[in-house]
């Protein structure tokens, strides 16, 4: 990960790249593509909690007594619906007890800006980390305003998962939110007139749940 003393750390690892073959691909259908984003949800999770913060804890083993390092803040995972659901469960295979708050985006089609249609978060969301999902980092305007809701929660350590993002996403948001680390499979060209990303892998909600 060369490009990880910025804030943006694009994984480009092989295990990855495999699985986007068969996300990016069109014929690959809603059920082996929601599989497909979940498991590489589960595999960015190792590098995502890097610096989440440790205490020592006791521990007793059946040999003697050790110290060992435990994370103690409650983790908040907060998908942007409809398509950050889909990355829910391979994060919550790795880590059970995250919590989840939702919020509901969808972008309006001709203005390209999100529209806010579902906010349910934990009160105490400075407790802890807090991991916004979403698969596609396209404009960064839905990423952009997802960090202003989770900010004005309360929300102090925020970082992003996301599997495409654009250029014009990334210098979106590290304008708009300098202090966020972006988490990102891979770095795609860019978007075309349409706000798609190219090449990314379509409209990721509607592959998803087989409403395209
Ligand atoms: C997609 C995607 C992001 C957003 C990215 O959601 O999941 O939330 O677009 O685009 P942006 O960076 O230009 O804001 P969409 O609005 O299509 O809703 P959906 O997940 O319900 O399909
Ligand atoms: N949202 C998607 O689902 N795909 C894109 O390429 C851009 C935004």
């Amino acid at each position: 990960m060369p490009n990880s003393p910025q804030k943006l750390i694009v994984f480009n690892h092989p295990l990855i790249e495999h699985k986007m073959c068969a996300l990016r691909n069109k014929d690959t259908g809603h059920r082996p593509f929601r599989g497909t984003l979940s498991q590489i949800a589960g595999l960015m999770v190792y590098e995502v909690t890097r610096t989440f913060k440790t205490k020592p804890v006791e521990i007793e083993t059946p040999i003697m007594k050790t110290t060992g390092q435990r994370i103690e803040d409650p983790i908040t995972i907060v998908p942007v619906l409809r398509a950050g659901l889909g990355m829910i469960d391979g994060i919550l295979h790795i880590m059970p007890e995250a919590r989840v708050g939702h919020l509901g985006l969808a972008r309006d089609e001709e203005t390209l800006e999100p529209v806010v249609y579902l906010n349910k978060l934990p009160k105490d969301l400075n407790a802890g980390p807090v991991i916004l999902v979403d698969p596609m980092l396209a404009t960064g305007g839905s990423a952009s305003a997802a960090i202003t809701i989770l900010r004005e929660a309360g929300a102090t350590d925020i970082r992003m998962i996301c599997l495409v993002a654009a250029p014009e996403g990334v210098e979106r948001l590290h304008r708009d939110h300098p202090e966020i680390t972006i988490y990102a499979a891979t770095l795609d060209e860019k978007l075309n007139d349409k706000g798609y990303i190219l090449p990314g892998l379509g409209d990721a909600g509607d592959r998803m749940y087989g409403t395209v």
